[in-house]
């Protein structure tokens, strides 16, 4: 991961960049970092706010040998790498993940990742892009969404050499991407251990049609859908926002 890198000062997105070098043929691990998004995008339609020159935003181009239906399997990699990464350098303090794949300290979202990929048929071997975005050495965040967000340096009251989290983490997910074939099981009980809300009753909400669902959360499954128990038996979602219930 990383021995490939693209750094610019400012993009207006690394998802974007990291997308069109897919297509000139950049290898597994190649990477694309900035200083500054001007566009930077999150989950759901939302942007991702970071101010320059203090947190770390950046592209992974992956080439994993996975399954189409598996791929999800990578942002709960990438989760556990980032809360694992997290904790060295914030130690004592410990991470919690809310499903699928924000990173959480102190209680305040300090990391979001957004997985695209452009192939919408079932395939082996496609080509993804994983953006994530990090606030490290950020202290103040603008209002709408200073209530849920926090950096490394908040919590810590630290500041860190960007540099190295980045290459501690560029090196912690090589070795989970490794293991989600090697030992997948693994992966999810490392993901598990981290989960916010597991055996707790949360409600699923699903923007795109305004609904929810109620249930106890179980876990993940080997695609990395969220597991819950509920009034009508076991289910299994691929997609959704967790809330708390009601
Ligand atoms: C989310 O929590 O909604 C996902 C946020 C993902 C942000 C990262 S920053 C680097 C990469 N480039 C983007 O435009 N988005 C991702």
């Amino acid at each position: 991961m990383g021995s490939v890198i693209r750094a610019f000062d400012e993009v207006e997105s690394t998802n974007t960049l990291a997308s069109e070098w897919i297509n000139e043929g950049a290898p597994h691990g190649a990477v694309v970092v900035a200083d500054h998004q001007t566009r930077g995008r999150g989950r759901l339609g939302r942007t991702w706010i970071a101010e320059a020159g203090l947190n770390l935003t950046f592209s992974i181009i992956l080439r994993p040998d996975l399954p189409f239906d598996r791929l999800g399997m990578l942002t709960i990699a990438a989760c556990t790498s980032v809360a694992r990464t997290i904790e060295r350098f914030a130690d004592p303090l410990q991470t919690s993940i809310k499903w699928p794949n924000d990173v959480y300290l102190g209680g305040r979202k300090m990391c979001g990742m957004l997985l695209e990929s452009s192939w919408n048929s079932p395939v082996r071997n496609p080509a993804v892009v994983l953006g994530i975005g990090l606030n490290v050495n950020q202290d103040e965040f603008p209002e709408e969404i200073r209530e849920n967000a926090t950096s490394l340096l908040v919590e810590t009251g630290r500041v860190v050499t960007r540099a190295e989290l980045f290459a501690a983490l560029l090196s912690d997910f090589e070795q989970c991407v490794a293991m989600i074939e090697e030992d997948p099981e693994r992966v999810r009980n490392d993901y598990a251990v981290k989960m916010m809300s597991l055996n707790d009753e949360i409600c699923l909400r699903f923007a795109a049609t305004d609904r929810s669902v109620k249930g106890v959360v179980v876990g993940i499954d080997d695609s990395g859908a969220i597991v819950l128990d509920t009034s009508s038996g076991r289910r299994v979602f691929h997609a959704g926002e967790v809330t708390r219930a009601v």
